[in-house]
């Protein structure tokens, strides 16, 4: 590193930085001196400067490693990299050992200043230094704070420009426990590419898909949609996006799972949009996969290459998935990702069900860029432009609005995190295991993914880790067949009482994705806002019951319910109590799937992680 640059690190250090007239670094260190009044002279001034004079070195020193990792990391073995982790580990500990050494002439000169009892009791305890081991606490401190104790003027400048990140400002806008939750997420789905991701967390995943959708949609643009989504984000889109008085968004919907049936339908709704298109309004497209309520998969990589060979920019709702099931920003090739990923944290990933909250990732350039800067860079869809900063998620609707996730809900995400593949694993196991026992049932209808014979089969395995299923899908008692089979369907006055019945096992709440099996009716609760013909073209009965499928043990919940069906039948459908599987083929079932799919998975394992990449 050449002297200018380590003089330029020395300054990023000044309480002077933009207004500095000194030529090197010691005549930074009087500068400083003398910015808070203190003779460089004098015995305080002499010390002080000297420990101001290496804090510049080494930061220089830092930068200088910082550097050379990003340059050499992706070359190292694996034994470098633990050595130079730990060595940079302990520099950190090292750093923190000086701050905490600080602490104690900060406290004294404190203390000394404030020598009235009643305004020190105001005042409360100062925070800076005692803060200082809160670094070292084992799990992502709890931030809970409303604003930040600031360095100085012209580094709270920058600050508000986004270029100084060491200050957060304010709790609406940035906080440490979400930050470290959205960096550790952007880890978890983008892998290797999470250098070129960023996350942004809110306080649902409602305000999460809200916030995108502000971001992209102009007046009369047009959102093609798949067919099955959450009754809420349906509601958005339709009620508020949609209405000619808002920003009369052309809203369509397709149906199927299918490239190629995306495909036609888009086709279609550029021909119907041409007037919007030729005056310059766009379609975006807006996918939810695996989709609420049957579980069913898209194939998101397929669509995502479709829409960008189109230039369109593509929204992908992965809540149901999770980044373990349906890993899409860790696709190879850019074109199969979705440019917009949103996770509902509320569900699986949080998982305790303690917590509404929600995430937004993109590439970084979408996402944040410093004010007032510009950088040229290449889309998913593999054309080269110029990103501004005000056309970022950040500035253009983040900044402005206030659905930030605050730091207690960001905590209780991570923890929840930390569990979230192996509960998602049992719960699939489940989901196959009641899937497959339920359609052997002649009054009951299965809409499950899991199901070999499903038309969503082939998707499901294609493309879900190690071809899991969504550990949601819905059953209804319309009848097979009905009349025609000579089969009387379930009444909805039996399906009302079976219902009622099924607590305690499954638990007759709503949302999806806890560690406990739920189950609703979409017609009456999630997707209660759509109308009838909406509901019959989304594949949802009035007797559509959906099952978020939990980790307790699948003939617990199965048993349950062959006795609810029993009270619920009495005298009026005895066939329907007796069609269940016995229990010893239930717990046969169980024996395979459990096998089967732990065997595969590690398998998977000893086949994916290897001790050395190289
Ligand atoms: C697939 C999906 N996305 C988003 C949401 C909304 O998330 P939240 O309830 O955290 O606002 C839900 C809620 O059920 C959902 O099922």
């Amino acid at each position: 590193m050449d002297s200018q640059a380590k003089f330029n690190y020395a300054l990023q250090l000044s309480p002077r930085r933009h207004t500095s007239s000194a030529p090197d670094l010691a005549g930074l260190v009087t500068e400083q001196l003398q910015h808070f009044g203190i003779d460089p002279a004098s015995e305080q001034g002499r010390v002080l400067g000297g420990l101001v004079a290496q804090l510049g070195a080494a930061n220089a020193s830092a930068h200088e490693l910082w550097a050379l990792t990003t340059r050499t990391l992706s070359a190292l073995d694996r034994q470098d990299r633990i050595a130079w982790f730990n060595a940079k580990r302990f520099a950190c500990f090292q750093l923190a050992k000086v701050l905490d050494t600080l602490q104690n002439p900060l406290r004294a000169t404190y203390q000394a200043l404030l020598d009235d009892m009643s305004t020190a009791g105001v005042k409360g305890a100062y925070p800076l230094f005692d803060n200082v081991t809160a670094l070292f606490s084992a799990t992502p401190v709890i931030t809970r704070t409303a604003t930040y104790v600031y360095a100085c003027t012209e580094w709270i400048e920058d600050a508000f420009k986004g270029k100084e990140l060491l200050h957060e400002i304010y709790s609406r806008l940035l906080n440490p426990t979400s930050i470290c939750l959205a960096n550790h997420i952007v880890h978890l789905e983008a892998g290797a590419n999470a250098e070129s991701y960023f996350a942004w967390n809110f306080n649902s995943g409602m305000a999460a898909i809200d916030t995108t959708l502000a971001h992209l949609l102009g007046a009369r643009d047009v959102v093609l949609a798949s067919r099955n989504v959450y009754g809420g984000t349906h509601q958005l889109l339709s009620d508020w996006y949609g209405k000619k008085s808002n920003l009369d968004v052309a809203i369509e919907w397709f149906d199927g799972e299918h490239a190629a049936q995306f495909a036609t339908q888009l086709e279609a709704v550029s021909r119907r949009h041409a007037e919007r298109l030729a005056a310059g309004r766009q379609i975006f497209v807006y996918l939810e996969s695996p989709c609420n309520p049957h579980g069913y998969v898209l194939d998101v990589p397929g669509i995502c290459r479709l829409a960008h060979e189109r230039g369109l920019t593509l929204i992908c709702d992965s809540t149901i998935g999770t980044p373990y099931l349906q890993p899409t920003l860790r696709r190879t090739d850019p074109m199969e990702r979705p440019d917009f990923v949103i996770h509902s944290y509320t569900k699986d990933l949080c998982g305790s069900g303690n917590t509404t909250a929600g995430v937004v990732i993109a590439r970084g350039e979408r996402m944040f860029l410093p004010k007032g800067e510009s950088v040229r860079a290449r889309g998913h869809d593999g054309r080269e432009r110029e990103y501004r900063w005000d056309d970022t998620l950040f500035w253009n609707v983040y900044y402005v609005k206030g659905a930030f996730l605050d730091s207690d809900k960001a905590f209780e995400v991570l923890s929840g995190m930390r569990t979230a593949e192996l509960r998602v694993l049992a719960k699939c196991i489940n989901t196959i295991v009641l899937a497959r026992a339920l359609a052997l049932h002649p009054l009951i209808n299965v809409h499950c993914a899991a199901l070999a014979e499903h038309a969503n089969s082939a998707l499901r395995a294609a493309l879900m880790t190690l071809g899991l299923p969504a550990p949601l899908f819905t059953i209804d008692f319309e009848g097979r067949g009905g009349a025609a089979l000579g089969r009387a369907p379930v009444s909805r006055a039996m399906m009302k009482r079976l219902f009622d019945n099924l607590e305690p096992a499954f638990g007759l709440q709503v949302s999806l994705g806890q560690v406990n099996t739920v189950v609703l009716c979409p017609a009456l609760t999630s997707h209660s806002e759509l109308s009838d013909e909406a509901l019959g073209q989304a594949g949802i009965a009035p007797s559509t019951v959906r099952i978020s499928v939990g980790d307790e043990d699948p003939r617990f919940l199965f048993e349950h319910l062959r006795r609810a069906a029993a009270l619920a039948a009495g005298h009026e459908l005895p066939a329907f109590a007796a069609g269940f599987a016995t229990p010893a083929q239930l717990a046969a079932l169980y024996r395979d799937v459990y096998v089967d799919v732990h065997t595969r998975w590690v398998e998977r394992r000893l086949g994916t992680w290897r001790a050395d990449p190289a």
